[in-house]
């Protein structure tokens, strides 16, 4: 007899490497963490929240639709608030930001795990950003579906190097495996690095390039998460607003960073036929997000709530960057580089290659020594046996750590970091 009757999927998927950052977070006190990519919780709106939830709960006309089963898309209207929200951010007027494509998921990690399913059969090929979002890496990991690595740049993937790989895939023979490139777009998790429009212009022009190999649209999935997290320099404009974009590119979005991460509200734009596919999915999955969880987070954006309290987090994160950088310049050694960025809630710190910085690193180790946690860059590069991932470098984030703690957390991490570097 089997010892467990545990399906494939059951079987293979592995704990996820932050699990165990997240445990030792919790489990000592003392500790300080840079490495959560928590929220802060100083600004999460609960006096918001408290007034919206009363008003939807204020009358049984409004009340009973909120504690019903609603639309599998999502509630017509915050798909229409979304739509109108995207809409305004890319100061754009094209096809792709009809309701009808919005769907409303629990949180974009819902939407990201359906579209793969939507996608990707057993084995299929995915290329990621070298480094990307880990907890992408490990949907990846449990479905069986391989990635491969594009370059980072400081303005988004290397455009050489997506069409060397795509070349590779096509003489191999692998290329009707590839079914998208997702990028996280915005203050990328885990460098910082936001992606230049041309660089996805570029992108989407050099996947079309290898459909007619692929037998198949690939997709552009762009990940915008952290977007409405920017606090320097404009806005930069999604992969929607690129001329012919609207069938390839995939749009996946959030109302945690900004606004709630309890809420578990996130979106996408799917352009057809995945948006169907994603949507009948979705009705097996759960039926459709929470209408309880919708509606006042619809009513934020109806009223002007949600702005401006987007803005107050944003002033929030920029301060906190500030002191970061600034503890940064003065604990940190001068070897170290750092990716600084404009939004979002990470720094990335390069240690000179050959340091290690894994979590059975002995850099790890005298962090963990003296209260401090971050996270190991190795984590976050995907399994690609045509590179060896590098790990030499570590994600810090500035998110949930109060400006207190920031300060302390990089002056102990600097005081570790100078033992083994210069
Ligand atoms: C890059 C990125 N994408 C998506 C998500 C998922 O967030 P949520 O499900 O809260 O929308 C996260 C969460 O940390 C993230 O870092």
């Amino acid at each position: 007899m089997k010892t467990s009757a545990l399906s494939t999927l059951g079987r293979r998927t592995a704990l996820p490497p932050i699990s165990w950052l997240m445990q030792t977070a919790l489990t000592r006190p003392k500790l300080i963490s840079l490495a959560a990519g928590f929220t802060d919780n100083a600004t999460l709106p609960v006096e918001i929240s408290r007034r919206l939830l009363n008003d939807v709960l204020r009358s049984p006309k409004t009340g009973r639709p909120a504690l019903q089963y609603g639309i599998t898309a999502g509630e017509t209207h915050l798909r229409e608030l979304t739509a109108r929200h995207l809409q305004k951010l890319d100061a754009a007027d094209n096809r792709a930001y009809l309701p009808e494509r919005v769907m409303i998921t629990g949180g974009s990690q819902q939407l990201l795990y359906m579209t793969l399913e939507a996608l990707c059969d057993e084995n299929d090929i995915i290329l990621v950003e070298d480094p990307t979002y880990f907890v992408f890496l490990s949907i990846l990991q449990s479905r069986g579906l391989r990635a491969r690595g594009i370059r980072l740049d400081r303005d988004g993937i290397d455009l050489v190097h997506l069409e060397t790989v795509l070349e590779r895939l096509k003489k191999s023979g692998e290329l009707p495996r590839l079914k998208a490139l997702y990028l996280v777009t915005y203050f990328q998790n885990p460098t910082g690095v936001t992606t230049a429009l041309a660089k996805k212009a570029g992108a989407l022009k050099i996947l079309k390039k290898f459909e007619r190999a692929a037998g198949h649209p690939i997709y552009l999935l762009e990940d915008a998460a952290y977007r409405e997290l920017r606090f320097a320099g404009d806005d930069t404009m999604s992969a929607l607003t690129v001329r012919g974009a609207a069938d390839r590119a995939i749009y996946t979005g959030t109302y945690s960073k900004p606004y709630a991460p309890g809420a578990r509200v996130g979106f996408g734009i799917l352009p057809e036929p995945v948006f169907t596919a994603v949507q009948r999915i979705k009705g097996n999955h759960d039926f459709g997000t929470a209408n309880l969880l919708q509606q006042p987070l619809a009513r934020a954006l109806a009223s002007g709530e949600y702005d401006r309290h987007v803005a107050k987090v944003q002033r929030n994160y920029s301060r906190k960057a500030r002191v970061m950088k600034q503890a940064l310049a003065e604990h940190f050694p001068k070897s170290v580089e750092i990716w600084e960025s404009g939004g979002g809630l990470y720094f990335w710190a390069r240690l000179p290659k050959g340091i290690s910085t894994g979590m059975k690193s002995k850099v790890f180790s005298a962090a963990l020594k003296n209260d401090v946690l971050y996270v190991p860059g190795g984590i976050c590069y995907a399994d690609d046996p045509s590179r060896r991932k590098p790990d030499h470098e570590m994600r810090i984030s500035f998110g949930s750590a109060s400006v207190e703690n920031i300060r302390k957390g990089i002056k102990r991490l600097g005081k570790v970091l100078k033992k083994f570097v210069k």
